[in-house]
C-alpha cells in the first residue's frame, strides 16, 4: 500500500518550526514593553493572595496593543501562584447581554444557572448567593466591553456589578477592556471609582516595539534562519503604519510563513510579506467594518482620500449628506470610535474654540474602504 499523503507530502517544507506560537490566542511567556501595564495589574489583584478585595481595573487602549494578551497572562500567573483566584473571561461580543453575563458568572462560581427560564434579577440573587458561599475570589473579565455600552443593557449590568462588588462580605475582582478611550468617561461617576479603581492606558507600539515583540515571536515560531532579518522589520512598518496593531503585524508572519513554505522558498522573505499585506489588510478592514452602525460607515466614506478635513468642515457635511443626521455629540463620539478602531487620525488641534477642532484623516486606504463598502465604481 501506498503510504499516506500527509506523512509523504510537505516534508520538505522547513520554514516553521511551530505556527502554533503565532496564533491570535497564543499566550506568550513573555510580553515586551508592557511591564507598566502588567505591574498596574497585579498591583490592582494582589491583594487577592492574602484573601483581600482587589482593586478593579479598566484597561484601554486602540486594538492590538496586547489588552486581552496581557490580562491573560497576569490571570494566568495569579492562578498559578494562588489557589484562592480563579478567573472567567468573557468577550462581550459573544455575551452581549445583562442575563448572560449574569447567568455565566453564576455557573462559573458553581450555582448551576440556566441561561433561560428564570428573570434577571433570579440570576442576580443567584449570583450573590454563589459569590458568598465561594471558596475562591472569582476575577471576571469583560473584553470588548464597549460593545455593550451602546444598550440599555450596559447600565444596568454595571449597576448589578456594583452592588456585588460594594457588597461588604463579597470578595470579587472585576477586569474591564475596551477599544474606546471615550468608555470611562460614559460610565457614571459611581459606577466608575467603583468599577474602574484604576485605568490602564495601552498606547500603541513604535515601530521598533514592534520589531522586538515580532523577533521574540519569531524565534518560537520559525526554524533558525527560515526568516530574513529584513523581513521583520518591514512586518513591524507596516503594522505601524496602521496604527501600531500587534496583532497585523503576527497575522502577516503567519501568512507570509504560510506562502513561503507553500512555494518551497528556504527563507520567509521581505517580498512574502508583501504579498500577504493586502489580504491581512483587507480581512482587517473587513472586520471592523462589521461593527461599524451605518452612519459611521457614511461618515467614513466622507473624510478625503489623501489630505486631512477639520471635524468642523466633516460636520457640516455629513449633516447636509444625510437625511436624519445626528446630533453634534454623537457625531464627536462617532469619531472617537473611529478612531479608536484605527481607520482614522484624529489629533485635536492647538487652533479652534474650546479646542474642540480635530484634524481627521483616514489611516486606511480609500480604495479598500470603497471596495470593502461595496461603493467601488
Ligand atoms: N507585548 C507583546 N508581546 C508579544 N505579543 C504581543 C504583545 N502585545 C500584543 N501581542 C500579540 O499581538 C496580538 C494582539 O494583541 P491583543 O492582546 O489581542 O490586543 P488587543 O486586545 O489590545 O486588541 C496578539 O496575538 C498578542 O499575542
Ligand atoms: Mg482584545
Amino acid at each position: 500500500m501506498p503510504e499516506n499523503i500527509f506523512a509523504t507530502r510537505g516534508k520538505e517544507h522547513s520554514i516553521f518550526k511551530d505556527e502554533r506560537f503565532l496564533y491570535p490566542e497564543f499566550v506568550p511567556e513573555r510580553l515586551p514593553h508592557r511591564d507598566a501595564e502588567i505591574d498596574s495589574l497585579v498591583f490592582a489583584l494582589k491583594p487577592v493572595t492574602e484573601k483581600k478585595k482587589p482593586q478593579n481595573s479598566i484597561v484601554l487602549g486602540k486594538s492590538g496593543t496586547g489588552k486581552t494578551v496581557v490580562v491573560k497572562y497576569v490571570l494566568k500567573e495569579l492562578e498559578e501562584f494562588s489557589d484562592s483566584a480563579r478567573s472567567l473571561y468573557l468577550n462581550c461580543f459573544e455575551f452581549n447581554t445583562r442575563h448572560g453575563i449574569l447567568t455565566e458568572i453564576s455557573n462559573f462560581l458553581g450555582e448551576p444557572t440556566p441561561r433561560r427560564g428564570i428573570a434577571t434579577d433570579e440570576a442576580y440573587t443567584r449570583l450573590l448567593n454563589a459569590l458568598k458561599r465561594a471558596a475562591f475570589t472569582p476575577i471576571i473579565v469583560l473584553d470588548e466591553v464597549d460593545q455593550l455600552m451602546y444598550g440599555n443593557e450596559a447600565s444596568k449590568l454595571f449597576y448589578d456589578l456594583l452592588r456585588v462588588v460594594e457588597h461588604e462580605k463579597a470578595r470579587f475582582g472585576l477586569v474591564l477592556i475596551s477599544n474606546d478611550f471615550s468608555l470611562s468617561a460614559r460610565l457614571d461617576s459611581r459606577v466608575k471609582s467603583s468599577l474602574g479603581q484604576q485605568s490602564i492606558l495601552f498606547e500603541p507600539y513604535s515601530p521598533q516595539q514592534l520589531k522586538d515583540i515580532l523577533r521574540e515571536r519569531a524565534q518560537y515560531a520559525f526554524n533558525a534562519n527560515a526568516i530574513d532579518a529584513e523581513a521583520i522589520n518591514v512586518a513591524a512598518g507596516h503594522a505601524a503604519k496602521l496604527g501600531g496593531d500587534a496583532r497585523i503585524a503576527i497575522e502577516c508572519l503567519l501568512r507570509a510563513g504560510r506562502l513561503a513554505e507553500k512555494e518551497n522558498a528556504s527563507k520567509l522573505m521581505p517580498e512574502h510579506l508583501k504579498r500577504v499585506f493586502a489580504e491581512v489588510d483587507a480581512a482587517g478592514l473587513r472586520k471592523y467594518l462589521d461593527e461599524l452602525s451605518e452612519h459611521e460607515k457614511q461618515l467614513l466614506l466622507l473624510i478625503p482620500s489623501n489630505s486631512s478635513i477639520n471635524s468642523g468642515e466633516l460636520f457640516k457635511q455629513y449633516k447636509k449628506s444625510l437625511r436624519n443626521p445626528l446630533t453634534e455629540r454623537s457625531f464627536r463620539s462617532m469619531l472617537s470610535r473611529l478612531e479608536s478602531l484605527s481607520l482614522i487620525n484624529a489629533p485635536f488641534t492647538a487652533k479652534g474654540v474650546r479646542g474642540r477642532t480635530r484634524k481627521v484623516s483616514l489611516i486606511v486606504p480609500k480604495e479598500a474602504l470603497l471596495r470593502e463598502l461595496g461603493k467601488a465604481k
